[in-house]
């Protein structure tokens, strides 16, 4: 059976694409080529539209507004504010050097920030809504309510239909819903959006059922973890090497379990289904029980097609099971340049996490 192609997106009337199209963007190509990929992927049902100021500095989302002049009404536009590099507020996300300049990312979610964000994605999207407005990456030196409420304010002048968060912890989730417990259904946040794909499982144990039993859409951001749930991955050295340096799944001490992985897990089950294993990741996550929807991305109109595919590559239980156990048990090390410093902060807080989920558990 195929999965649905679209559906309305948690409790709201709002209908979006099951495979969302992600606009961030890996590999530079010029607008031209750009167009083509995006047409493709509207051509091929993929309507929704993943998009943030941050991609390219703002430069992705002027790219879309020139890209869809005079169809505005055929796409569904997902964006984010909270995310700012021109001030001095706010936690600092990551620092860059780009075409000669430093840009240092700061998380900035004051209601003024979160208004101007909207403003000008507006602006450079050249439409007078967001039919989705998600908080990229909280704010932890402001109240989650202050930023809520300014993005509720937004919605109440027509300038952002539905609200959404990314990137949250499960406590932040918490307060989220909390905000909005009183909200008529489908005036609350609307989704919850975070990484998740076979190799990404740590959702599945607290924010996910939680987005389910409030009925939040679950956008799954790098469903293809950037390309290596993919056949080239176990093929291609040289196109390894090249991304290596920007994603370290594609080195040492990843490469190897992770090519295995791929080679005798993925890949025997797409020769099975006559496909490539691009599709059965996205496949994968569109068979799971709790419904989620992938945000995937492409820089080719072939990628695209394969995107769509995923939808008419039914997947039975066993084999979903045996991918999910193939890659549940490799270790993989996200972040192999951290300082034991790092690495102690963030074993900490995992641990305090964990405390405060099974303190909530036990309180309930
Ligand atoms: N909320 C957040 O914080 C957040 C974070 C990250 C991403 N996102 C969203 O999620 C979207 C997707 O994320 P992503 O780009 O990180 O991950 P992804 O969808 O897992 O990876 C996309 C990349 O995989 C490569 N790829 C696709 N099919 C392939 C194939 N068959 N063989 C080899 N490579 C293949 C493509 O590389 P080429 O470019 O070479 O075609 C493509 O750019 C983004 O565009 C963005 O909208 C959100």
């Amino acid at each position: 059976m195929s999965a649905p192609r679209r559906a309305r997106l948690g409790e709201t009337d709002l209908e979006v694409s099951t495979l969302v199209f992600g606009s961030m963007g890996r590999r530079r190509r010029d607008e031209a080529s750009r167009a083509r990929v995006l047409d493709a992927a509207i051509e091929a049902g993929l309507t929704s539209i993943d998009t943030a100021p941050l991609y390219d500095f703002g430069e992705v989302e002027a790219f879309l507004g020139r890209a869809l002049a005079g169809r505005r009404n055929r796409v569904e536009l997902l964006s984010k504010v909270g995310l700012r590099w021109d001030g001095a507020h706010g936690e600092v996300l990551f620092s860059l050097e780009q075409a000669g300049k430093q840009r240092t990312v700061r998380r900035d979610s004051r209601p003024a920030s979160i208004r101007r964000d909207v403003e000008e994605s507006l602006a450079r999207l050249r439409t007078d809504h967001l039919d989705l407005c998600q908080i990229h990456h909280p704010d932890r030196r402001i109240p989650l309510e202050d930023a809520l409420g300014e993005l509720v304010r937004l919605r109440d002048e027509g300038k952002i239909r539905h609200l959404g968060v990314s990137n949250v912890e499960d406590r932040e989730l918490a307060t989220c819903l909390a905000f909005f417990r009183d909200a008529a259904p489908g005036r609350g946040i609307a989704s919850l959006q975070l990484h998740y794909s076979l190799l990404e499982r740590g959702a599945e144990a607290d924010r996910i059922p939680t987005a389910h039993a409030s009925a939040l859409g679950v956008l799954a951001y790098t469903p293809l973890e950037g390309g290596a749930l993919s056949d080239r991955f176990v093929r291609d050295a040289g196109w390894r090497r090249e991304r290596s340096e920007s994603d370290p799944l594609f080195r040492a001490p990843n490469v190897g379990p992770l090519r295995a992985a791929v080679a005798d897990a993925l890949i025997p089950v797409a020769r099975d289904l006559g496909v490539p294993a691009s599709t059965v990741a996205l496949a994968w996550l569109l068979a799971r029980p709790q419904r989620v929807m992938p945000i995937v991305g492409a820089s080719s109109e072939g990628h695209v097609r394969e995107h769509a595919a995923a939808w008419d590559t039914p997947l039975e239980n066993t084999a979903a099971e045996s991918l999910a156990e193939a890659f549940a048990a490799l270790k993989i090390d996200r972040n192999p340049n951290a300082t034991f410093t790092t690495r102690l902060r963030n074993k900490i807080r995992r641990l305090l996490e964990r405390g405060s989920r099974l303190r909530r558990g036990s309180a309930r």
